[in-house]
């Protein structure tokens, strides 16, 4: 798949909650395909001493109006930066990056916490697109952490986990019932103690689940090799053969 490098221009900075905000960005021209759970790595330039790119999932997609959208969570100096980008100002990312979630079944879980929230927008997206509205699980602390309930309601069933019960069940998304309901393909995106736990839980009930790793990259193209993970196969770049796997696949999972 062709990759790109051009500038975005920031339509919309939207801070959702203190650490979570939303990028709206403008490409120039028709956006070339770009699959659920894909993502691009953004070139910090002001603000920060960040030498490397910072990559981050496609949160949605607008292809008519040439948009894509990020969810981004601050958690150091280059997402600290960034949270600080104008409305004007552009954005030079390198898109679209890996390979994505394969489409796969007609009753599909989509579990996210944390900012691994962000690519199961598109993905809700990718199959409501094919006639399919998937059950959404997230997971928080609490209700101040939840956002877009809204936008991702409309896309999916969307069922709510809060560790403290202020909305949702309470307990972690392990806990959550919905997990008994019969799944024919499970997504999780989010740290990775929770998509370890759903792992399990999908392998329990003997239902293929794919996981999304977030580990630390650098170049994000398969040059530096230091994104590589441990599958049954023997190494490989999270950045070109992943960020999504079969967990069955994965060595630790
Ligand atoms: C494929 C992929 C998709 C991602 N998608 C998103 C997304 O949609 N939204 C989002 O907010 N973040 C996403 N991340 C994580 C994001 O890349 C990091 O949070 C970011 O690079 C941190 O940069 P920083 O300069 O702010 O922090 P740094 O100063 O580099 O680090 C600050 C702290 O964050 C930790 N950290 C750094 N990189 C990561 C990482 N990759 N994963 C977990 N912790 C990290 C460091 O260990 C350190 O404790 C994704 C990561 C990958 C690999
Ligand atoms: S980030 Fe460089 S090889 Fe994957």
């Amino acid at each position: 798949m062709k990759k790109y490098c051009k500038d975005f221009v920031v339509v919309e900075n939207i801070a959702l909650t203190p650490t979570f905000f939303r990028l709206t960005l403008q490409y120039p021209e028709k956006l070339p395909e770009i699959n659920p759970g894909q993502f691009v790595e953004v070139l910090i330039k002001e603000g920060a001493d960040v030498l490397l790119r910072r990559p981050i999932s496609i949160h949605d997609v607008d292809e008519d109006k040439n948009q894509i959208l990020l969810l981004v969570q601050i958690v150091g100096k280059g997402t600290q930066a960034l949270s600080k980008i104008q409305s004007g100002q552009s954005l030079n990312l390198v898109f679209p990056l890996g390979s994505g979630f394969p489409l796969r079944g007609e009753k599909v879980l989509l579990v996210g916490g944390g900012c691994g929230v962000a690519p199961l927008m598109h993905l809700s997206r990718a199959f409501n697109n094919i006639g399919i509205k998937p059950d959404c699980l997230i997971g928080c602390r609490n209700q101040e952490q939840l956002f877009s309930t809204k936008e991702y309601s409309d896309l999916s069933n969307l069922h709510i986990a809060t560790e403290d019960g202020s909305c949702g069940i309470r307990g972690l998304v392990t806990n959550h019932p919905i997990l008994d309901k019969k799944f024919d393909t499970i997504y999780t995106c989010g740290p990775t103690p929770m998509m370890k736990a759903i792992a399990k839980e999908a392998l329990k009930r003997n239902i293929p689940c794919y996981v999304s790793l977030e580990n630390t990259m650098a170049c994000g193209v398969g040059a530096c090799l230091c994104c590589v993970v441990d599958t049954k196969e023997g190494h490989k770049c999270t950045c070109t053969e992943g960020p999504v796997f079969l967990s069955t696949d994965l060595k630790d999972f």
